[in-house]
């Protein structure tokens, strides 16, 4: 008779990992919409201290890339008025996340189309994070395009070395293709707030603080109250 091993299962529905208390330094308020530079706010938070966040860039490379010719004009408005990062921004912004977040922490990434097809190793490069998984969110929109129309955004799940899924991702109900149609927008680049809040359901305690640097329409903040986290985020427009 084979003697019969039971192996611990690689899936868990138990999370283990405990985020520390954090008092926040004057001028800062949980759960609410400040209006300051992302970078400023990340660097009064202390290291190792935030188990989540989210971050989704004003990308200034898809301007270039799109060039339209018409930048400023027409359909583009809205999304040009908005304060545009370049890389050395970017890499500014996931540097001083890598720093803040706890060992095991998740960033959730929104990358656009061009950048996850080119590449953005280098925006990881000398950070504790690695690349986990990538979600993509159909929008049940059509948007602009010069040779296919586009539907989708794209996820990059990044956590924070050391890596491993059990014991810190806890629910396994989250598709890699996720359907979710916004109906009220607020912002040109408003996120879905349902996917954002399976992804802090799935990584976070009820009442641990979810971070978002760039917030703009502050879809993460509704998210959070949704699901009883505590929200910390601002964005420059306010
Ligand atoms: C792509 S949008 C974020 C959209 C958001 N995820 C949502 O669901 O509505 C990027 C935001 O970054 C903001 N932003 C640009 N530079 C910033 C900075 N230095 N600090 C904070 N926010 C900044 C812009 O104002 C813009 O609202």
């Amino acid at each position: 008779m084979i003697n019969q091993v039971q192996l611990p299962s690689v899936f868990s529905n138990t999370r283990e990992v405990v985020a520390p208390t954090l008092t926040l330094v004057e001028g800062l308020e949980y759960n609410a919409r400040l209006k300051m530079d992302g970078l400023k706010l990340l660097s009064s938070l202390p290291k190792n201290s935030i188990p989540v966040a989210f971050f989704d860039p004003q990308y200034r490379g898809i301007l270039d890339k799109l060039a339209y010719g018409n930048e400023g004009q027409d359909r583009g408005k809205a999304r040009c008025n908005l304060s545009q990062m370049d890389a050395s921004k970017i890499k500014a912004f996931i540097k001083a996340i890598d720093h803040v977040l706890i060992p095991t922490g998740h960033l959730f990434l929104w990358i656009d189309k061009f950048h996850l097809c080119t590449g953005f190793a280098d925006w990881f490069a000398g950070t504790n994070l690695d690349v986990v998984d990538l979600i993509i969110w159909d929008k049940d929109r059509m948007g602009m395009g010069y040779r296919s129309r586009r539907q989708a955004e794209f996820l990059v799940v990044s956590q924070k070395q050391p890596r491993r899924a059990k014991g810190v991702w806890q629910t396994h109900n989250i598709r890699d293709v996720w359907p979710e149609k916004i109906t009220d927008r607020t912002h040109v680049h408003q996120k879905p707030v349902k996917l954002q809040g399976e992804l802090i359901a799935a990584v976070s305690n009820p009442g641990d603080i979810v971070l978002d640097p760039a917030a703009g329409s502050f879809s993460v903040l509704e998210a959070c109250l949704n699901r009883g986290r505590t929200f910390l985020g601002c964005d420059i427009e306010g």
